[in-house]
């Protein structure tokens, strides 16, 4: 199966429905590669594999190792890097060193970037010089500080104005693809419908071009997520029974049997 290309992505606008998820490993990528069209190395990767209490102490280190091992555990999907808070706000010719960066040492199609019109110029500067640029709209979770929590974006009309033109503004700047996170479903729709590029939703209603979830949140390995999130299974309660019943059999001496064991020839 050949690797699907960025603008292959780009041609999906109003077609069929793309289908994205964060992976963080490579045994994980495998996995999910063959179900779906972007596999994307969040910076989520802080709270989930890290145990970090937000994104904001992710580094380029820890994306670089992440980004490679999903490239390494995927063949079909497009693998996209989340640039990490700090590596790019401050000049496009900052965000262009680490992406390359990120490029070269991971083998990744892209990276993705939190933002709005402010980081337009640095989209474009990016994307002209061969860098494929997925945007992040609504609920950036980088501004958690700024924004003083993650609650839905765009409940007054101010903020949707806002997102509008955000949106727009890195669509025009010539980002592939743009994540709409956390926002009422009309402002996603109409985001879908004005800017060129397709979107992905999360927590951004059934209207947009795609979807994105953090695979652990997916999978049921956390207690308390957020409201947008649909749990495909409970990970987190198999993972402890099976650990549980490891922990009986070793202090039982029912593990291992006979069938574990090596026997002289
Ligand atoms: O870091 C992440 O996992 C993300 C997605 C949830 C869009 O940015
Ligand atoms: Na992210």
């Amino acid at each position: 199966m050949k690797r699907l290309t960025v603008p292959a992505i780009g041609q999906r606008k109003g077609g069929q429905p793309i289908v994205m998820l964060t992976a963080y490993t490579a045994r994980m990528a495998q996995l999910l590669d063959p179900h779906c069209d972007v596999l994307l190395v969040g910076d989520s990767l802080g709270q989930v594999i890290y145990g970090l209490p937000s994104t904001l102490q992710v580094t380029l280190d820890m994306m670089c190792a992440h980004g490679a091992a999903v490239v390494r555990g995927s063949y079909h999907s497009v693998v996209i890097i989340d640039m990490p808070f700090g590596s790019y706000e401050q000049s496009p010719e900052q965000a262009f060193a680490s992406a390359s960066r990120i490029m070269a040492e991971t083998g990744a199609a892209g990276v993705k970037l939190e933002g709005g019109e402010a980081m337009a110029p640095t989209v474009a500067f990016l994307a002209q010089r061969g860098i494929p640029v997925c945007g992040h709209v609504g609920l950036t979770p980088q501004a958690v500080n700024a924004l003083g929590g993650y609650g839905a974006r765009g409940r007054s009309a101010e903020e949707e104005a806002k997102i509008l033109r955000d949106a727009k503004a890195i669509s025009d700047a010539g980002a592939f693809l743009l994540v709409i996170e956390g926002v009422v479903e009309p402002i996603a729709a109409k985001i879908t419908r004005e800017v060129t590029c397709p979107t992905i939703g999360i927590g951004a209603s059934v209207e947009c071009d795609g979807q994105v979830l953090v695979i652990d949140d997916m999978l049921g390995m956390f207690e308390r997520t957020a409201r947008f999130v649909k749990r495909y299974d409970d990970l987190a309660g198999r993972i402890a029974s099976a650990a549980e019943s490891y922990a009986a059999e070793v202090r039982s001496r029912a593990f291992p049997t006979a069938a574990e064991t090596y026997a002289p020839k």
